[in-house]
């Protein structure tokens, strides 16, 4: 089977190589999937059209994380302020409940110290850089908090974890070949963590991660969500002060807030 669809701008062109690829029982139904697949990837393209030209250039900062884990990485180069609305939203849904919060990547802090202004009833920590996770350890000795640090990769302590009201995901490849990974293989970086947090997510708990989508979520997306959650609820928030200079990699004033609920067990 070919097709082709040609637009001002671009031109697409598929060729089904085998009968078996795509096989529902009428070929009616055939060409109405393979059809609805091309016209989905046509308005894909005519959106992010759109979208690129709302971007900012940024600068080539890729894995400025990237350190020898001695020392803690400069603060912006864990997380630019731009990024503080997306996580008080992501604050405000894990500590909705007022439970027991598992949140992953330490970082600068910001977002542990806006769920705990959340008031909640215990707040658990992982995090891998061991400068980073002594950062967090004093800064809950100094405010006599009571947070639980795992120290080590979400990978490897998962023996450890119990089970959550609220779970907040955000953290960054460590290396160029994990980037690759995460990018080649995953809608989200998230992705590898969806059925880790579906394991230990209470019954009526929340997940949210850092997304990575802009306007809405892609198919693969949703359905790596559903693989494990019962519900998402998505929304846009719009308006982040984003930098012309921004080193993350990150270049449009919006993302979207995913909730996902009804793990999944
Ligand atoms: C973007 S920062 C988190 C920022 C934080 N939300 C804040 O508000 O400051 C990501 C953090 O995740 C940590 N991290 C990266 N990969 C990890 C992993 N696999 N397991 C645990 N922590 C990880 C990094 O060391 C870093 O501290």
């Amino acid at each position: 089977m070919r097709r082709l669809k040609r637009r001002a701008n671009y031109e697409l062109q598929l060729q089904l190589k085998t009968d078996d690829f795509i096989a529902p029982p009428r070929p009616a139904q055939r060409n109405w999937l393979v059809n609805r697949a091309l016209s989905e990837l046509t308005w894909d393209l005519d959106a992010i059209h759109d979208l690129a030209a709302r971007f900012v250039p940024g600068v080539e900062a890729l894995l400025n994380h990237e350190n020898d884990n001695d020392s803690a990485p400069e603060a912006d180069d864990i997380m630019e302020l731009w990024q503080l609305p997306i996580m008080q939203r992501m604050a405000d849904c894990v500590s909705s409940s007022h439970g027991h919060v598992l949140e992953i990547g330490y970082g600068r802090g910001i977002s542990a110290e806006m769920i705990q202004q959340g008031n909640v009833r215990e707040h658990t920590i992982v995090e891998c850089v061991p400068a980073i996770a002594q950062q967090c350890r004093d800064w809950a000795r100094e405010n006599g908090l009571n947070i639980h640090v795992l120290e080590g990769r979400w990978e490897d302590v998962q023996g450890e974890l119990q089970t959550y009201d609220g779970i907040f995901f955000h953290t960054y490849p460590m290396d160029s070949e994990e980037y690759a990974e995460a990018t080649r293989r995953s809608a989200t970086l998230a992705e590898p963590f969806f059925p880790v947090a579906a394991k230990h997510l209470s019954n009526d708990g929340v997940f949210t991660y850092f997304s990575n989508e802009i306007d809405s979520l892609s198919r693969a997306h949703q359905r790596a969500l559903f693989q494990e959650f019962a519900r998402i609820s998505i929304e846009p928030l719009c308006g982040l002060d984003i930098p012309e200079q921004v080193k993350d990699t990150w270049w449009i004033d919006q993302m979207m807030i995913v909730i996902a609920s009804g793990p999944k067990k």
